[in-house]
């Protein structure tokens, strides 16, 4: 897969060094090229902090991602009478704010492995899903129809749709990697993970409960049996200490009574 995202930055990030260059038009000029792609950064911010819990940046911004690229490859394209605009604001200086809002913009996306919930086709992102989204997506819309069924007695009803949603998804998610898939299907699954946990293991704890209980209920009996028949013996055995030691009071005073 990093092969494709390779392709997909370094043609966008290098395009002005083989394109021929646009020569620029009545419409646009450098400082309005430059101006769209401040404007297309900051649309996908604000979609991304809209987006961010629970998250759907992959579904809902891909719009504005596009668009950045759009106007980054155009800041590329298009030159005035010097040079192409993008040399006017890239390794000019240390800081390299158009690059850096670029790439920022670019690592959010990839990070969140955005391109695994759509179609690549040709290195392009499309908007088209991919199989493995719209196969999860089918089994998660299952899972939840079921769940809002049957609210009380989910644990046992949705146990089957449950079970399916996970195994695809274990089918489809790399587990080394710290984000294994799209993480908008990474946060679904994570959310309907953590609700039939809170809501479906409570009989388990039920059961451990009663488990400990009852082992706390046998050990004191237990204890009790022991300690009380302690007590009974050393009662007996006083008794027979006592009967002995009458029994030898008595010979030694027969023996007293002989002598
Ligand atoms: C670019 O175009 C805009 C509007 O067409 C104009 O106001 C601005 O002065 C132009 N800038 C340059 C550097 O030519
Ligand atoms: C990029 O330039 C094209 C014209 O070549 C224009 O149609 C398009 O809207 C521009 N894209 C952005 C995001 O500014
Ligand atoms: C899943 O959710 C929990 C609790 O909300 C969070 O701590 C954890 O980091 C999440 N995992 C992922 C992979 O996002």
């Amino acid at each position: 897969m990093w092969f494709l995202v390779n392709f997909l930055v370094f043609p966008l990030l290098f395009l002005h060094t083989f394109s021929l260059g646009v020569e620029m038009n009545d419409i646009y000029n450098c400082t309005i090229l430059r101006e769209n792609f401040g404007i297309s950064v900051s649309q996908f911010t604000l979609c991304a902090i809209s987006n961010s819990h629970p998250i759907k940046l992959c579904e809902s911004c891909i719009d504005q991602y596009i668009n950045v690229g759009e106007s980054y490859t155009n800041l590329s394209k298009f030159k005035d009478d010097k040079d192409f605009c993008i040399s006017h604001y890239i390794n000019l200086d240390r800081l390299g704010i158009v690059s850096n809002m670029y790439e920022n913009v670019y690592n959010l996306w990839n990070n969140a492995k955005c391109y695994e919930c759509y179609e690549v086709i040709n290195s392009v992102l499309t908007h088209n899903l991919s199989q493995e989204t719209i196969e999860f997506l089918k089994l998660y819309n299952r899972t939840q129809k079921c769940i809002g069924k049957y609210p009380k007695t989910m644990c046992d009803f949705c146990m089957d749709p449950y079970l399916k949603l996970n195994n695809y998804y274990y089918s489809i998610s790399n587990e080394n990697d710290k984000i294994g898939m799209c993480m908008d299907i990474v946060d679904l699954m994570n959310t309907t993970r953590t609700e039939w946990s809170e809501k479906c293991c409570k009989y388990r704890k039920h059961s451990e409960y009663a488990f400990i209980g009852s082992s706390v209920g046998i050990m004191i009996v237990t204890i009790l049996f022991y300690v009380l028949t302690k007590v009974f013996i050393d009662k007996k055995s006083t008794k027979i200490v006592t009967q002995h030691r009458f029994v030898e009071s008595l010979s030694s005073s027969n023996r007293r009574d002989n002598n």
